[in-house]
């Protein structure tokens, strides 16, 4: 199977209201963790590397990975798509590393902590769409300031948030906002802000319609009925993983993630991405501790990571079956890029 491009998977999912989880990725127990549960279940999947994950794993690497991860799973239509990208130049240098989508996040300066304003995001999200849709790659533009309802604060500190306090009228997407920011650009695909942040502590108590505004994805939706939304910070922080975490010597503070159902929410109102690497993150750490406690005369290093991959699949699967994903990769014909960019210059 080739690597299939976010456009051609987010068109099916529309097509057929369900969503596919975009998982971040850094290394091979992850890569696979994520392809053999898609396998599985039969569902088409995004890899999604952040600038840290390339420097860490080295785009060479990254890339093989991922085209040796899909030979083993032919029937997975896999679509490998760079997060957050700071400039047009990083969206260039992953496309040149093969991967088959970008998101230009142009709601922050390429420092990646001072905000980007609306012309500013236009035009370097404009740009990257110019130059990736000749080659048939797809573009992922945000809109709105992911961060927390209650607090105000981006996250700054792990290098995708703005640094300061917003008030919940300049966090939020707005609907017009996003529909002149979809025309001015041609994205593929539309990052919203609805209360959703990155990390484990999102809220401090279970989600109610204050904290993530599932009402204002509505009134985007109804100015937006065909465009594919993106949910980041979307990691349901899972009590069970937490209990795993802190029941072997890690600390947690209390934390409150995105409710399934609240995803199952926004997937009826357009939402065809769905970001997640904490969850992925805490499973990993989880079970690594968990070999750590229970066996502490353990060093075989296939012995923890093959339980960390395990707990992987086991969420990912899971993940699968509540967007509706599972079951759907035999129905999409995964066109090569060329054939996309001719359709776009078509
Ligand atoms: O967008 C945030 C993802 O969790 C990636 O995080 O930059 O630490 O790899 P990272
Ligand atoms: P989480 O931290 O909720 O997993 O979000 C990941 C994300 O949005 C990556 O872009
Ligand atoms: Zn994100």
């Amino acid at each position: 199977m080739p690597i299939v491009t976010l456009r051609e998977l987010l068109d099916h999912a529309a097509e057929h209201n369900y969503a596919i989880p975009a998982f971040n990725v850094n290394n091979m127990e992850q890569i696979q963790a994520i392809v053999s549960a898609a396998d599985a279940v039969n569902a088409p999947v995004i890899l999604q590397a952040s600038r840290g994950a390339r420097s860490y794993a080295g785009d060479t690497i990254l890339n093989a990975l991922i085209r040796a991860v899909s030979e083993t799973y032919p029937k997975v239509p896999i679509c490998m798509h760079q997060d957050h990208g700071n400039s047009v130049a990083t969206c260039i240098s992953a496309i040149r590393h093969g991967f088959s989508s970008v998101m230009m996040d142009g709601t922050l300066q390429e420092d990646g902590k001072t905000l980007g304003d609306y012309k500013y995001n236009v035009a370097v999200t404009r740009e990257t769409v110019r130059i990736a849709h000749m080659v048939g790659a797809s573009v992922e533009g945000e809109i709105g300031h992911l961060g927390s309802l209650e607090t105000g604060q981006g996250e700054a500190e792990d290098g995708h948030g703005f640094q300061g306090t917003l008030t919940r009228e300049d966090l939020l997407t707005k609907p017009e906002e996003a529909a002149s920011f979809v025309n001015d650009t041609g994205v593929d695909a539309l990052a919203i802000a609805i209360g959703t942040s990155h990390g484990a502590y999102k809220f401090s108590r279970k989600p109610d319609g204050e904290t993530l505004a599932v009402a204002q994805l509505e009134k985007i939706r109804a100015r937006l009925p065909d465009t594919h939304f993106v949910l980041h910070g979307a990691s349901s922080v899972p009590e069970y993983l937490q209990e795993i975490v802190t029941a072997n010597g890690g600390e947690l503070r209390p934390a409150f993630g995105v409710p399934v159902e609240e995803i199952e929410a926004c997937i009826r109102l357009g939402v065809r991405k769905v970001n997640i690497d904490t969850d992925l993150r805490l499973a990993m750490t989880g079970a690594i501790r968990q070999v750590f406690t229970q066996t502490p005369e353990e060093f075989d290093p296939r012995k923890y990571l093959g339980a960390a991959r395990n707990a992987m699949s086991t969420l990912c699967r899971e993940r699968f079956e509540r967007f509706g994903a599972a079951g759907k990769a035999g129905s999409i014909a995964c066109l090569p890029m060329e054939e996309m960019a001719l359709r776009y210059t078509a």
